[in-house]
């Protein structure tokens, strides 16, 4: 297979757009199509080919991409032209869900196409370089054939062929980037509260999440054994009577602790079950309905 296969990409918003210029800048003839036209034009100036309907995009090429806000847009765009799907390979980047993905990859079958499912883990201007990394699932077919393609973007990591893998794993890795973002929001409320620039704060921060980014490894360890109870150095029962500081300060400098407050009820349920003694990780157990 040629390394300039030509594809389309259907939604330019500003990851398909990121997308789609890192194909051209890459030598891919791509097509392009978006719900809102005009949107293509800067494509267009840079020597992609306009499609007038989604149909007419998909048509145009084997490889069709597909980045749009939600799968509900997807459905919509694509759910009227099943009947040029047969021998295409969608590759849908559209953040979603495990189940939203399996359904859509039966959806494809059913109309002839193959499937791959994708999750991005980049903003758009990371696409194409060294940072970027792209996770799919899917028939592993589908995916070696297409990966020379899908190398453009950024590091294509396969994660294997049940569709659900590539959502579920994106969706882990956004939910670690939300505490974070989570601990940061509340971390500038505080200091901001008491005066204190969060320009000035920001450097100690990301020292100290540097610090700590191996707590994730750490956890793992104990999380897979099941064993809470080895190799503490932070006990939970320390924890849990430190943690309501957070609500206090808060309190003082009249700031809300809504985003920290869902761990304090957990870690005191821990502590209630006799799990003071082990390290905060046990919290899990109370996470699994
Ligand atoms: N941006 C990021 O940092 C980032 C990172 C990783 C993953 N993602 C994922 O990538 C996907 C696209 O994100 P984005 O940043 O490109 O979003 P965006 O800039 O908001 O663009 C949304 C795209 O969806 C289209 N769209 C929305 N509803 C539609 C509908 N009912 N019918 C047809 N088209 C519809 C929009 O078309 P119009 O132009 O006509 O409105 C536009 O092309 C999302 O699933 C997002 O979660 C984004």
């Amino acid at each position: 297979m040629s390394d300039h296969e030509p594809v389309s990409v259907l939604g330019l918003g500003a990851m398909g757009t990121a997308l789609a210029e890192a194909l051209l800048a890459a030598g891919h003839p791509t097509t392009v199509w978006n719900r809102t036209g005009a949107k293509a034009d800067p494509l267009l100036a840079k020597g992609a080919n306009g499609a007038n309907t989604p149909a007419d995009a998909i048509i145009a090429n084997r490889l069709v991409v597909v980045c749009l806000l939600d799968y509900d847009s997807v459905r919509q765009v694509l759910a009227p032209h099943t009947d040029v799907l047969a021998g295409r390979t969608l590759i849908n980047l559209t953040n979603g869900t495990p189940g939203q993905a399996e359904e859509m990859a039966e959806w494809a079958a059913d109309h002839g196409a193959d499937y791959l499912d994708g999750g991005i883990m980049a903003v758009p201007p990371m696409i194409a370089t060294p940072a970027a990394f792209l996770l799919y699932s899917g028939p592993s077919g589908a995916f070696e054939s297409s990966r020379p393609v899908l190398d453009v973007f950024g590091e294509s990591i396969y994660l294997g062929n049940a569709p659900g893998l590539a959502a579920l794993h994106d969706l882990a890795l956004l939910s670690g980037m939300y505490g974070m973002i989570i601990g940061t929001l509340q971390a500038f409320a505080l200091v901001r509260a008491a005066g204190v620039p969060t320009t000035e704060f920001a450097p100690l921060l990301s020292r100290w999440l540097g610090n700590m980014s191996g707590w994730p490894a750490a956890a793992a360890e104990q999380i897979d054994k099941g064993d809470y109870g080895s190799g503490v150095v932070s006990n939970l029962a320390m924890q849990a009577a430190a943690y309501p500081n957070f609500a206090t300060a808060a309190e003082e400098l009249g700031i809300s602790f809504e985003l920290l407050a869902p761990l304090e009820s957990l870690m005191r349920r821990r502590v209630a079950d006799g799990h003071g003694h082990e390290d905060l990780t046990g919290v899990i157990e109370l996470l699994e309905k």
